[in-house]
Order: C-alpha cells, then structure tokens, then sequence
C-alpha cells in the first residue's frame, strides 16, 4: 500500500516517486548528457560559455537533481524513514546508513562541482566532479549489490519498500 507518509515497512508516494526521478534523471547525466568535455575544454580556451542544448540540459537536470535531493531530505526531517529491517547484521545497518548518507552527499556535491567548474571557471571542481563520478557509480553498484543481497540472502522484500 502507498501512502502519504512512510509506514513502518515503506517509504511514501512522494518518496518513491523521488527516488525513482533521481535514478532516471543520474543515468540521463552518464549516459545522453555526459558530452560536457568539449563545451568546456572551448570554455577554458576561449572564455566563451556556448550553450548547445546538451549544455543546457545537463545543467538543468544536475540542478534539477539537487532540489529533488533537497526535497528528499526534508521529507526525511518532517516524516522519516520506515524502520530498518531487523534480520541484518548491526555492522550492515550502519553500513548502509554511511552508504545512504554518502550518497546524499554526492548527490549535492555533484551538481555544485559542476556549477562551480562551470561558472565559476575552477578546475579543480571539474576534477572533482570527475572523481564524483566514479564514487557515486561505486556507490551505487554497492546499493544494488545490498539490495540484492537483502533480497535473497537475508530475504528482507526491501525493495518492495521502494516500488
Ligand atoms: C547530479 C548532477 C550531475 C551529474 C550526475 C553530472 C554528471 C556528469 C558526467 C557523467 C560528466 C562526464 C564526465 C566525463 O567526461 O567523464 C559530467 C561532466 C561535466 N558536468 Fe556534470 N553532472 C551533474 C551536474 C552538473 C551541473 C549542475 C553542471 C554545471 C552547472 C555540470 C557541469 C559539468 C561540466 C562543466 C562537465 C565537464 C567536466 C570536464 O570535462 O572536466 N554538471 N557531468
Ligand atoms: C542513481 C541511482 C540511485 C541512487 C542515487 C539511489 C539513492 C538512494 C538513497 C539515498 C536511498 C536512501 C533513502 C533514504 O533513506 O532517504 C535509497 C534507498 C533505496 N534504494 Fe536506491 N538509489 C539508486 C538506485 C537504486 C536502484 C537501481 C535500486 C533497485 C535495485 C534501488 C533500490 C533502493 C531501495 C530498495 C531503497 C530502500 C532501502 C531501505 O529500505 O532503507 N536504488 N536509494
């Protein structure tokens, strides 16, 4: 049943539905909209930003991402999170809890580094916004690892906490 606010076994509507958003709207970034290099390499030769509609879309969903991200964290704040499934390990729990909040912390360290790199003309926070690349991949091939392996070996249905 999907509810309006999070029951002890499932996130609510709305965190679903964020969920599932920032999952379309990331592999949206790595996969059609990654083509940033060359707009910016022309950016750090010329001083010149162009906006062809990949620039202007992958800025709009990275910013997009990060209101959603935001959303999603006071949502957290006012209702909560459903309770964490008793069959796991304590080490895992907090595991996954560090996992979650890194994630959270990517989510906004990603669109920031490219909003500095980009308006900002700072290199660094290119560079930074590459290695964010690679820890939110990590991260997330974990997630789904842990899913997975909530699913079949713990048995917790987890992810009917999220669908
Ligand atoms: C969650 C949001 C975002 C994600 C997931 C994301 C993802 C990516 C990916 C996958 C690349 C390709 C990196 C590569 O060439 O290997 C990239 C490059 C880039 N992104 Fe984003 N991005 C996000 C937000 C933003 C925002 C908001 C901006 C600017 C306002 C931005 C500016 C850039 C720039 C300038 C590059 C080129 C960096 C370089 O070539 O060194 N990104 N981004
Ligand atoms: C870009 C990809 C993804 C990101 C950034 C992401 C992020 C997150 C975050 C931050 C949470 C914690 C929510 C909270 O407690 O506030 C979460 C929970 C969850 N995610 Fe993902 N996720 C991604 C992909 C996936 C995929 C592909 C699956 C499916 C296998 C998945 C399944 C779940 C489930 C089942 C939960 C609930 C965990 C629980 O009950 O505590 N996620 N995700």
């Amino acid at each position: 049943m999907s509810a309006a606010r999070p029951t002890p076994d499932s996130f609510s509507t709305t965190q679903k539905a964020l969920h599932w958003a920032v999952v379309v709207l990331i592999a949206l970034q790595y996969t059609l909209l990654e083509g940033m290099g060359r707009p910016y390499d022309q950016l750090v030769e010329t001083g010149i930003a162009r906006y062809p509609l990949t620039v202007i879309l992958h800025i709009g969903v990275g910013a997009t991402v990060l209101l959603l991200a935001i959303w999603r964290l006071v949502l957290r704040a006012r209702h909560g999170v459903p309770a964490e499934p008793e069959a796991e390990p304590e080490l895992f729990r907090k595991l996954g809890r560090l996992a979650h909040g890194a994630i959270y912390v990517l989510l906004f360290a990603f669109p920031i580094s490219g909003a500095v790199a980009w308006f900002g003309g700072v290199g660094a926070a290119a560079e930074a916004h590459e290695i964010i690349k690679a820890l939110l991949m990590a991260l997330v091939v974990l997630h789904v690892g842990a899913v997975l392996v909530h699913q079949f070996v713990w048995k917790t249905n987890i992810a009917r906490r999220m669908t």
